[in-house]
């Protein structure tokens, strides 16, 4: 490929005067599973509803055109993005040296310009499963950083900890990515609120980055209403609340309400939440246009379904999302995968916009959906 897209100092002029100006990114994805990550980056590009261009998707990578701006609130937002950098420079890796790759970077980027008066910088190296594995990182990152002060004439140093600008070289198959990180998902915020973490535990409560995902699928943005019909402790909630969504919360069991509204609470205390107790069945919304449903519900393993039959109960639900979700509005819904979801949603309306497996574990493997309403 080597095809060079390299900042210039017109087109950093450029940015400064026109904010809307659409840049190459490249989104570094999370490899544990082949399509949802990228998905997930799709569903919140349009949720933002700024321009933007899906320029290619490699394997737990997508480039994208975008404004800066757009690139790190959707890496923000996103659960399975690892970092985002704006693209200066694409290669093929394939039979090429520690050499032929540093030779290849100088000669294309302006680093001076880049760099732009910054005291400090670092380059890292990471790669999609085993790409191109033959280039070992510590020397790769060496070479590529003793180039790079050489560029500089010494006026920048190295800074491992909290370097200003931090250049990633990024494998993937046999292509390489270069460019400067403008967000990178902190290591344990995830984990900071793992479902026994918080105030109000019950088993049976989704993962944070795996009900963010969800929410995201949605498309949804803080102008409308999300609800989850079946909140249990509010892992969904939560994660909604935090990226600024309306959440409206429901539960049948007044215990589960209650818990629910310690953890958003403790986690989202000033977002714009309210919960009831009520059945998914007839969920007592009048005059609701919602913007979209995120919902979990129970399949009698681990959390109850008070006596229903799960398949009369989804059936109940899709009828009761038809009438409260706004058209083009969505349903993103995850259940065990042998639960047939697709027929009553399309009985009411909906049509199947995605719907991927995901292994838990061995007794485990879920199905994620997407419905949009008609
Ligand atoms: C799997 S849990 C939800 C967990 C939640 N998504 C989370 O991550 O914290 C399902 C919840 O559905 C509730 N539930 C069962 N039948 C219901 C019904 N008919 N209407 C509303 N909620 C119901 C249960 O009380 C349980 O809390």
């Amino acid at each position: 490929m080597g095809v060079a897209e390299h900042i210039t100092p017109e087109a950093e002029e450029k940015e400064s005067k026109k904010t809307k100006e659409l840049f190459y990114h490249f989104f570094h994805l999370a490899a544990n599973h082949p399509t949802l990550p990228a998905i997930e980056i799709k569903s919140i590009l349009k949720s933002e509803q700024e321009p933007f261009h899906i320029e290619e998707e490699l394997p737990s990578c997508i480039i994208v055109k975008c404004t800066p701006a757009v690139a790190k609130r959707v890496a923000e937002r996103a659960a399975y993005c690892r970092r985002v950098m704006r693209l200066l420079f694409r290669g093929t890796a394939k039979d090429k040296s520690y050499d032929a790759i540093v030779k290849e970077l100088t000669s294309s980027i302006d680093f001076l310009r880049v760099v732009h008066k910054q005291p400090s910088f670092l380059v890292r190296v990471y790669r999609i499963v085993n790409a191109s594995k033959h280039l070992l990182s510590p020397p790769l990152e060496a070479a590529i950083g003793k180039s790079i002060f050489t560029a500089l004439k010494g006026k920048i140093h190295v800074d491992v900890k909290e370097p200003a600008v931090t250049f990633v070289l990024l494998f993937t198959k046999e292509r390489y990515l270069f460019g400067v990180e403008e967000f990178a998902q902190v290591k344990g915020v995830f984990a900071a609120r793992r479902p026994d973490l918080r105030p109000f535990f019950k088993p049976g409560t989704l993962e944070p980055r795996f009900a963010r995902l969800m929410v995201n699928l949605t498309q949804a943005s803080s102008t409308g209403y999300v609800l989850d019909p079946f909140c249990g402790p509010g892992g969904i909630l939560i994660e909604g609340a935090m990226m600024g969504l309306r959440m409206i919360g429901m539960d049948i069991d007044p215990k589960m309400v209650a818990g629910a509204a310690k953890n958003l609470q403790h986690f989202a205390p000033t977002s714009d939440y309210s919960l009831l107790v009520g059945d998914a069945r007839k969920i007592p919304l009048h005059n609701q246009r919602l913007h979209a449903i995120v919902t979990d519900p129970p399949y009698g393993r681990s959390t109850s379904t008070f006596g229903q039959k799960i398949v009369p109960l989804l059936e109940d639900f899709f009828a009761q999302a038809a009438t409260l979700v706004k058209r083009n509005g969505t349903v993103s819904i995850s259940i065990l995968s042998e639960i047939p979801i697709q027929q009553p949603a399309e009985a009411h309306g909906f049509y199947q916009e995605v719907s991927e497996k995901i292994y838990i574990h061995r007794s485990l493997t879920r199905t994620i959906g997407v419905f949009r309403k008609q």
